[in-house]
């Protein structure tokens, strides 16, 4: 089976070597021989392998496997195993976007808590094929956690930047616990990120940011899967949170995929969801723009999407352009309400990831979502990676957030009486 390295820019292939961008300076993706695969693979194939404890298929990631990395073998995964990941409904959600069909899909449930780690599976794999013995990123804090736990798997070096002091304690405490190296940027994520590209090129370090094309190929199982557990019937509308744009463009391809591969019938439409002050994407989708403006100073509370010059922007421009699909911003106010909602059903995430549930609502509200669609949110990141924010909201800490769903702790003395109080 063949795979290349397709630049999204000027179109020209090459083989799967150690490189990320073109000679253009455009991004790569990989391109996978889809008149090939047609007779390979089918709904049938990938059901069978559902509830298999061989391995790689027991992975959600990798029961798609020929979607994925079809040169991989079995010895050269590194799999602890990801996905699987489940769909929730509950009556609070419905109530509170006025969206009767609405589904989170919950990748909070990966190994280190966030999506990042379908896509590390796969960088990590890619890593291991090439015989890399060092790895870096640079990261809000998810992906850093991913990798580094990754890496100690494979008996890899790794290496993180991360914005100082911008990063959600769980993350930094994982990314620290699982051994990597942590280096505190004095800047934000795009300074970051332009740091750890020079690091790449100079240093040898292996790049597995999401401007990796191995990650975007883990990142649209997201997709693969919700659809399989819809009895390969595609919702109406996929919200997602949009920070760095990984995610958006992992989930055109996926899409496009699925669709020449006669795996789906329906194409569902995907929104994008940015944070309002941290929105380079929304600007340009909305103003029409030819060029993507970075933003200098982002700022959200969702400190995973506080990215103001994503790199993926492009790739994720083609996502929403093919699937009919919309950007939206929300405000931190309309984030934290939504992860009380979240929280209290349940279910439970951190910031970022209630942007979904945030954009869903707001999108119902203007016209654009029906009642009646079906509509999937993805949950980006676990309730526990970010404590700060959780707290903060319910003792009323926060500085521009209303608490409207507050939930205080009461302190009482041992007495019985004043148990049944607040019963
Ligand atoms: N939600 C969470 C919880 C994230 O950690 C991220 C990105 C996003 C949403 C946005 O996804 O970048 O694909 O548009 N976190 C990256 C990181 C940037 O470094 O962990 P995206």
């Amino acid at each position: 089976m063949e795979l290349k390295l397709r630049c999204i820019d000027c179109g020209r292939e090459t083989g799967p070597v150690v490189t990320y961008r073109c000679e253009c300076g455009g991004l790569l993706e990989v391109s996978l021989d889809l008149k090939e695969l047609k007779e390979v693979v089918s709904r049938e194939l990938f059901d069978t392998r559902l509830n298999m404890g061989k391995f790689p298929y027991q992975s959600g990631v990798w029961r798609f496997r020929e979607l994925v990395h079809p040169l991989l073998n079995d010895f050269e995964i590194v799999s602890r195993p990801e996905g699987n990941t489940n769909l929730y409904h509950h009556k609070a959600l419905a109530n509170f976007t006025g969206i009767e069909k609405i589904l989170l899909k919950h990748e909070g449930e990966n190994p280190t808590g966030s999506f990042k780690d379908r896509g590390m599976t796969v960088g990590i794999s890619e890593a291991n094929r090439l015989g890399m013995r060092v790895v870096g990123c640079a990261s809000t804090g998810n992906t850093s956690a991913s990798l580094a736990s990754y890496a100690g798997l494979s008996n890899m070096k790794s290496i993180v930047f991360i914005p100082e002091g911008k990063i959600a304690f769980g993350k930094l405490s994982q990314a620290l616990a699982y051994g990597a190296r942590v280096l505190q940027i004095n800047g934000n994520f795009d300074d970051a990120m332009s740091l750890v590209q020079e690091a790449s090129e100079r240093l040898g370090i292996y790049l597995l940011n999401s401007i990796n094309p191995f990650r975007i190929q883990g990142q649209k199982t997201i997709i693969f899967e919700l659809i399989q557990q819809l009895n390969w019937k595609p919702p109406d509308w996929i919200v997602v949170p949009a920070g760095n744009l990984g995610n958006t463009s992992a989930f055109g391809k996926a899409i496009y995929e699925l669709k020449k591969l006669r795996l789906i019938e329906k194409t569902p439409r995907i929104a994008a969801i940015q944070a309002e002050g941290a929105n380079p994407f929304y600007r340009l989708w909305k103003n029409k723009l030819k060029e993507l403006k970075p933003l200098k100073k982002p700022e959200t509370i969702a400190t995973a999407i506080r990215i103001g010059n994503p790199v993926s922007w492009k790739r994720a421009l083609r996502a929403i352009e093919l699937t009919d699909g919309v950007v939206e911003q929300v405000t931190d106010q309309e984030i934290m309400d939504a992860k009380a909602i979240v929280d209290s059903s349940g279910i439970g995430c951190e910031p970022a990831s209630a942007a979904s549930v945030a954009g869903a609502r707001k999108l119902l509200e203007n016209g654009i979502i029906e009642k009646d669609d079906v509509v999937v949110c993805i949950i980006t990141g676990h309730i526990l990676k970010d404590p700060d924010s959780t707290i903060n909201y319910h003792l009323s800490r926060l500085d521009n957030v209303k608490p409207r769903f507050a939930n205080m702790p009461v302190k009482i003395e041992p007495n019985i009486n004043l148990v049944k109080r607040y019963l």
